[in-house]
């Protein structure tokens, strides 16, 4: 069992949560992923590790409520624990001096992106940061952003702060040497950005969420296409050359399972209700 020691809301139904888990983190570097199970029936729910800190034996994740176990996961409070928490798992970020390094993010994965954007900083590179979110509400991890990155820029799909979408950093590419990008966010930011460097010829790693099960390179559940080659995201990734991916593929594979979600969402909160 792993107790929550810390919970904090960042942004609606957005919740970053420190988890007692000592073994985890002396091993946990950037990029890595955890798969959580909340009780002993409950789902695998894979979640990016954002933080780890070795003299209190924690991990950070933040969680963004998208259905049935994120949800029950939402509604913990400090205090309560979980039944699993397995990892560290998948294969950790490149981290080393490259140069001018961009790191892009969007949504709750701004705070996983924060944990490389600091290793960079640490490593001595000349960090670049863009973070983004639907509204200005739902941006998380700013100020801790702000402190690892030379420079900040802030981006919202209905442009209620900063930029309005990710279109700026056309120009911003275009006036910038740039030595590798860095992208961590929805599907559709990842292509976009992917396609944006592709020009220049930047090295643009893309951190790939496809759906997991057990997370070990077993069941076939993340398999992505990279230029010719077929991956399975948990053992030959999360992390994949933005160029090479086929994110038609990946979109489609995501939605491959929404009616089943809906109905357990739905089971979950008339269950809830009714108790
Ligand atoms: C390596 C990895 C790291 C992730 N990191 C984070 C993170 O740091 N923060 C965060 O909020 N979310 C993260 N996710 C996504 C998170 O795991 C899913 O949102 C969650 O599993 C959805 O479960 P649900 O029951 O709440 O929703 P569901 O209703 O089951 O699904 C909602 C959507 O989530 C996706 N999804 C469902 N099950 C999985 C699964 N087992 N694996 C991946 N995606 C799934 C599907 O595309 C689906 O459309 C990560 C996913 C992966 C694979
Ligand atoms: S989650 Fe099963 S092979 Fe990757």
């Amino acid at each position: 069992m792993y107790a929550i020691v810390r919970k904090r809301e960042l942004a609606p139904h957005t919740n970053l949560f420190e988890f007692s888990a000592k073994e985890i983190t002396v091993k946990t570097k950037p990029g890595q992923f955890v798969i959580l199970r909340i009780d002993e029936d409950g789902e695998r729910v894979p979640l990016t590790i954002a933080g780890a800190n070795v003299e209190k034996g924690t991990i950070t994740v933040v969680c963004h409520e998208v259905g049935k176990s994120t949800k029950q996961l939402g509604r913990l409070k400090e205090g309560d624990f979980v039944q699993d928490l397995l990892g560290p798992l998948g294969k950790p970020a490149e981290i080393r001096k490259f140069g001018t390094v961009l790191c892009v993010g969007g949504g709750v994965m701004v705070a996983p992106l924060h944990f490389q954007a600091e290793a960079f900083h640490e490593a001595g590179n000349t960090v670049i940061g863009v973070i983004g979110a639907r509204t200005e509400s739902h941006l998380i991890y700013e100020d801790e952003m702000r402190k690892v990155c030379n420079e900040l820029h802030v981006a919202t799909d209905d442009g209620s702060r900063g930029y309005k979408r990710m279109d700026f950093l056309k120009g911003l590419l275009k006036a910038k040497k740039v030595d590798r990008a860095i992208v961590m966010g929805p599907v559709v930011t990842m292509k976009t950005v992917s396609e944006f460097t592709r020009p220049y010829g930047i090295p643009t790693v893309v951190n790939l969420i496809p759906i997991m099960v057990d997370g070990m390179g077993m069941c076939g559940a993340c398999r992505v296409t990279v230029g010719d080659r077929m991956m399975f995201a948990c053992v030959d990734g999360p992390d994949f050359d933005g160029h090479q991916v086929d994110f038609e593929e990946l979109m489609a594979r995501l939605k491959m399972f929404t009616p089943q979600e809906k109905l357990a969402f739905v089971f979950q909160e008339e269950g809830g209700r009714s108790q």
